[in-house]
């Protein structure tokens, strides 16, 4: 039957038949609002051109995407053209266009009908959803002409503002072309930020200039635990690091995919590669090695060393030059006090800033806190903000520090209820290295701990304790992959697929919409595109 016919049915009957091939608009993460239209559907073919708004440069960045996605899906080199797209009435076009109407910073809207395909955002950000599920919404297309794309019109934008993926690169190293992979798998799911979490006691993995130790010496252990800290050893060295210039195209790769990279640097604790690199910036001033097992160290930076601030100060200037983010991320988790009790300097600090024990905290408690004070004062006048770890609630918290509640929901409740922003990323649904299945034993070692797709999907992030005024401070979700017992880049992806699939519905779709069975039905199309990207997903 020719289109001409299926015109007519579609004139007499309203129905109308769809031809061969046809795409499937419920993707992962679902869009807010799909309305099927009366009308003919658009047939995609090598013929079809993608126009964009002639000399904007983003969206000209935005159609190749899309003429990419497409080629990979379908074979087809489609025409990319820049034109004033007001001005024409083109047919078998898809049109990409920023429209301001369109409230919501991320949104977008798909508007199909027999001659073109419409895809407008607010923002090219918006637009580049839009792409995202176009791109997903086509299958995989062989020995076909041409693609049916129903008429509808879509209308979508994101639950949350930060949506958020993070990468422990310290207890084993990625490689950049593996970072830039990653951040296509990130963009895949419609995440838009990754958090790269650079400095660890196992390695410190960011080149900085003033203090090239920390590369030289702190990049690499002697050897590695075999194991879930055995006393065997593998007595192999292990390091890496990423140089200035490597992280600039990173981050740029980022930015093409609206992502936005906040590194994370940790203070005061995890530091012993640092502290090996720099050893008069401990408490006891010497005798370090960059850890070559899994854990948490007593060995934290000296709060009282007057060498230690200007550290910080010095590496978040060469961090801050690299990264635009708004956020920095300065850890702030797991940091033991034993050696500030004992340490002269720390005590002597102590007392000079009159920090206090209350029942609720000791003085060392307030060091840290007048640490991450100080270093919010610092960020602030360089224009930033603060995220740390809940452990920063342990004290006083920094005025304006936004808080990543990673031991469960509580940390992130309380500091909603103090005023804070928070970022949910609870270990008991959104901790990566936890194993996806009960049956342990036929996965690949993890760090303990369960939490497969259904789990991340039952996430809630938004806790119905708070008022709306405090829901509001819920800025996000993200998802955590600690890297102690992932060794390569085809274990990361099988850590991380297809739980993120789970995670964007949680970070993108109205929690009154997500429904676990139909992510269910709509799933296996997105584990096509993995396949199709050779993405080692778990079955
Ligand atoms: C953490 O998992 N230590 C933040
Ligand atoms: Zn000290």
């Amino acid at each position: 039957m020719s289109k001409f016919c299926c015109f007519f049915i579609a004139m007499f009957f309203i129905a109308v038949p769809v031809m061969g091939n046809s795409v499937h608009y419920e993707v992962v993460p679902l869009p807010q609002e799909i309305t099927y239209q009366r009308g003919v559907a658009f047939y995609l073919s090598d013929k079809t051109v993608i126009l964009y708004p002639e000399d904007n440069t983003l969206m000209r960045r935005n159609a190749l995407f899309l003429a990419d996605y497409i080629r990979e899906t379908t074979g087809w080199q489609l025409v990319v053209e820049g034109t004033q797209v007001n001005g024409i009435r083109p047919i078998n076009a898809i049109i990409l266009m920023l429209n301001d109407h369109i409230s919501q910073e991320e949104g977008y809207e798909i508007i199909v009908k027999s001659r073109t395909i419409t895809v407008q955002g607010r923002t090219a950000n918006g637009v580049f959803y839009g792409i995202q599920t176009l791109r997903k919404a086509i299958p995989r297309t062989v020995n076909a002409d041409e693609l049916a794309f129903p008429a509808v019109h879509i209308r979508d934008y994101p639950r949350f503002a930060y949506r958020g993926m993070m990468l422990d690169v310290c207890r084993h190293f990625f490689p950049v072309e593996f970072v830039k992979r990653f951040i296509d798998i990130l963009a895949l799911h419609n995440v838009n930020t990754f958090h790269w979490h650079l400095t660890d006691d196992q390695g410190w993995r960011i080149e900085i200039k003033k203090y090239p130790k920390l590369t030289e010496i702190g990049a690499v252990r002697k050897e590695t635990v075999l194991g879930k800290n055995t006393q065997t050893y593998d007595g192999i060295p292990y390091g890496g690091y990423y140089t200035q210039e490597e992280i600039k195209t990173v981050i740029a790769y980022a930015q093409e995919r609206y992502i936005t990279i906040i590194p994370e640097i940790e203070i005061p604790g995890h530091s012993l590669a640092a502290l090996a690199a720099y050893p008069e910036l401990g408490c006891a001033g010497e005798g370090y090695e960059v850890a070559t097992r899994w854990g948490i160290f007593k060995d934290v930076l000296c709060i009282g060393n007057e060498a230690s601030i200007p550290f910080i100060e010095d590496v978040l200037s060469e961090v801050t030059d690299l990264f635009p983010s708004k956020y920095i991320h300065i850890g702030g988790d797991e940091a033991p006090r034993d050696h500030w009790k004992q340490c002269p300097k720390c005590q002597a600090l102590i007392r000079a800033k009159g920090l206090q024990a209350d029942e609720k905290h000791t003085a060392e408690d307030r060091l840290q806190s007048y640490c991450t004070q100080h270093v919010e004062t610092f960020l602030k006048g360089k224009g930033r903000r603060i995220i740390g770890w809940d452990e920063i609630l342990d004290g006083d918290i920094a005025e304006e520090a936004t808080v990543m509640s990673w031991r469960g929901m509580t940390g992130g409740i309380n500091a909603a209820k103090l005023g804070h922003d928070v970022i949910m990323t609870p270990r008991t649904h959104l901790y990566f290295d936890y194993y996806q299945s009960t049956d342990t034993e036929k996965e690949p070692l993890a760090i303990g701990g369960f939490s497969d797709v259904e789990n991340v999907y039952s996430l809630e992030p938004v806790p119905a304790e708070l008022t709306d005024e405090e829901k509001q401070h819920i800025l996000g979700v993200q998802a955590n992959l600690w890297a102690e017992y992932i060794p390569t880049v085809e274990h990361v992806e099988y850590m991380i697929l297809p739980r993120l699939a789970a995670l964007s519905e949680v970070q993108w779709l109205k929690a009154e919409k997500k429904n676990f069975d139909g992510f269910l039905t709509r799933l296996p199309a997105l584990l096509s595109i993995y396949d199709l990207n050779g993405y080692n997903f778990r079955k």
